[in-house]
């Protein structure tokens, strides 16, 4: 329409409009903009676009903050099952954008050079996506302060070198990603002395951790994990007194913890699993606000230091396979909700700490392959909680107090290896969740309850070498899903109950070396999943064996 063609009634609503055009000049073209981000991610599952519509101030587009001027300042769109790929040359044109943050979500393709006109940039988050290729130089971006580019599809090098004038950086997460070759610390990342966070995981660095990482004081959060790192654990690392979360597992560290290692004292969470790393654990005594504590398959030796036992946070304490000694702190787990524990395959003596379940929260008890003897602590009992129960192959001994046979959540029992007595209580009708039961190689006595028909999640039951007695239960034939039932070697006896010929899932069945009589020939011949069938030393009639 030409301005001849405007009546004259018009003419002063044009200059209003013009008026207005001239004021808010900046917010047409972001308009734009954000209408091809939106035709960009059109095939994302979500609705938040229903607002982005042209009668809408864009400063009510969902997920977009504008300045006073009503300039756009921040795209948050974390989380929103985005999908498709983002048109970063549009996006960068936004003149001031300080914020973009569009983490797990399902965007792909590659992240284009056009990202280094974004020179507004506090915060960048792209990570959790499905990117492809590699990050570009980001130098021009050096006002970040946040940078996640975690988990994303990246290949590539990385251009470390883009860090040296991010001086403000606080947050930098670039873990999970597959860089291309493995490479050496990289120098420029110890030069980032406001660092509070950085995720450096499964990133394929190798080689040392730098003595530099001493100066990144105002770290919390210092990630390594799945690298191929190697030397010693520098020394350097105990300034970092701030530092509340180290992962330092699956690498090849060797050696034992650093002098002064015990003045992080504000570690909660501490992870080196998977290393060389050996010595003691005298260092870590001073820990105590520690709630995790992950050091398992390395060659730590000496004894758990009595500290443990009065670390009053401590929720998982995983050691297995070192070479540790002694017994373990008596108070250890009694003080929060004490959640987990795995000592499985040390050398430690003396009693099952007693009050690890008091509070009735604890999951797993995990302590096999040791020399742990004593008895079951009595708040095992009340620990509803329970899913997984292993204290096979230590010398602990006396009566498995009944309620816990009967642990709602259980899994697995596992007290195989042992010297316990006593029998299996009818309480087992409780264990609505126990999938193997495996009490082998103890004293344990009794007849098995017809009760245990009741644990319908049944897969696997060894009562093998024990002093069992009695009949087999008629009962046991509603245990549908067994697969494998192993009594040889008590002191079972009489007829083999018909309703064995039910359960349809039955691989291995083990009756050898106890009392039983009858015949057994027409049962056997229903369990056509059958595979190993053990009979001899019995008093079968009949001549299968
Ligand atoms: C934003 O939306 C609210 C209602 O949701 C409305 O009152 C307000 O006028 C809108 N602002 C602009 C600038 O459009
Ligand atoms: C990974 O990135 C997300 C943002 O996408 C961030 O919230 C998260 O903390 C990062 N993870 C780590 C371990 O740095
Ligand atoms: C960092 O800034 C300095 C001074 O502005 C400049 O000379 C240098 O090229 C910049 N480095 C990078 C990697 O952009
Ligand atoms: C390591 O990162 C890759 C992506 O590069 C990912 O697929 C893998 O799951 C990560 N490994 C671990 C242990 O997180
Ligand atoms: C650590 O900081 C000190 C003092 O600021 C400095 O002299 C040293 O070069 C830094 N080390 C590294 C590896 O950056
Ligand atoms: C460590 O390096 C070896 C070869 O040097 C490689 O096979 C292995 O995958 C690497 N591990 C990790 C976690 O990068
Ligand atoms: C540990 O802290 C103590 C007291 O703050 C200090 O004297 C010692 O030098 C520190 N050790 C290390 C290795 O940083
Ligand atoms: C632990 O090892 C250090 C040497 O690494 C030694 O000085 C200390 O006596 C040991 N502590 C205990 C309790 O064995
Ligand atoms: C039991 O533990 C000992 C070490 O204490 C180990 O040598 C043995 O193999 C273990 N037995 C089983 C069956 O796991
Ligand atoms: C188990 O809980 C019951 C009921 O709360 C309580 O009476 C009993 O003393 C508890 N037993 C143990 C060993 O804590
Ligand atoms: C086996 O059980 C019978 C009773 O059924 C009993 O007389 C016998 O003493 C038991 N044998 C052993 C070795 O416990
Ligand atoms: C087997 O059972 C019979 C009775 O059925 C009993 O007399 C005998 O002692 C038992 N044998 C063994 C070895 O326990």
């Amino acid at each position: 329409m030409s301005e001849a063609d405007i009546p004259p009634l018009s003419l002063h609503f044009l200059a209003v409009l013009s008026l207005l055009c001239f004021f808010s000049g900046a917010n047409s073209d972001d308009l734009q903009i954000l209408l091809n981000i939106k035709t960009s991610l059109q095939n994302s599952n979500t609705n938040i676009f229903n607002s982005w519509e042209t009668h809408n101030s864009i400063c009510n587009f969902t997920g977009i903050s504008c300045y006073s001027d009503g300039s756009v300042k921040a795209i948050e769109l974390s989380n929103q099952q985005l999908s498709g790929t983002l048109p970063f040359d549009s996006i960068c044109q936004l003149k001031s954008l300080q914020k973009l943050s569009v983490g797990q979500n399902s965007l792909h393709g590659p992240v284009t050079d056009d990202l280094r006109k974004c020179v507004r940039l506090q915060y960048l988050d792209l990570g959790n996506n499905f990117f492809s290729g590699e990050v570009p130089d980001l130098s021009p971006l050096n006002r970040l302060v946040s940078l996640y580019l975690n988990n994303s599809g990246f290949s590539g090098t990385f251009p470390w070198n883009s860090l040296s004038n991010m001086t403000g950086l606080v947050d930098l997460s670039l873990g999970d990603n597959q860089f291309d070759s493995s490479i050496l610390f990289p120098a420029v990342v110890v030069e980032l002395t406001r660092l509070k966070w950085l995720y450096l995981s499964n990133c394929t660095i190798e080689g040392r951790i730098p003595p530099g990482i001493g100066n990144l004081t105002e770290l919390l959060n210092l990630e390594l994990s799945y690298n191929n790192m190697s030397g010693k654990i520098p020394p350097e690392i105990s300034k970092l007194g701030k530092l509340w979360h180290l992962e330092l597992y699956n690498n090849d560290l060797i050696g034992k913890f650093p002098a002064g290692f015990g003045n992080l004292t504000s570690l909660e969470n501490f992870d080196a699993s998977t290393n060389h790393l050996e010595g003691n654990l005298s260092e870590l005594r001073s820990l105590t606000n520690l709630a995790s504590l992950q050091l398992f398959q390395n060659g730590f030796s000496g004894e758990v230091p009595a500290e443990f036992g009065e670390f009053k946070k401590l929720l998982v304490l995983s050691l297995y396979t070192n070479q540790l000694t002694g017994s373990l702190p008596q108070m250890l787990g009694s003080w929060a909700d004490f959640d987990y524990i795995d000592v499985t395959e040390n050398f430690l003596t003396g009693p099952i700490p007693p009050d690890m379940c008091k509070q009735g929260k604890m999951k797993e008890l995990l302590i096999l392959q040791n020399k742990f003897s004593g008895q079951i602590p009595a708040t095992c009992v009340n620990c509803s909680s329970m899913t997984r129960f292993r204290v096979s192959n230590n010398s602990l001994s006396g009566v498995v107090p009944s309620g816990i046979w009967g642990l709602p959540n259980v899994g697995l029992i596992d007290i195989a290896l042992n010297q316990f007595q006593g029998p299996i209580t009818s309480d087992i009708q409780n264990a609505k969740s126990l999938v193997q039961l495996l009490l082998s190689d103890n004293q344990l006595s009794g007849e098995l309850p017809p009760e245990i028909s009741k644990a319908t999640a049944l897969i696997q039951i060894d009562l093998s070498y024990n002093q069992f007695s009695g009949y087999i239960p008629a009962t046991i034939g509603e245990l549908k899903q067994l697969g494998w039932l192993a009594l040889q070697n008590n002191n079972f006896s009489g007829n083999i109950p018909a309703t064995i010929g039910e359960l349809k899932q039955l691989e291995r069945l083990a009756l050898q070396n106890n009392n039983f009589s009858g015949d057994i020939l027409a049962t056997i011949g229903q369990l056509k999943q059958l595979r190993r069938l053990s009979l001899q030393n019995n008093n079968f009639s009949g001549t299968i064996e």
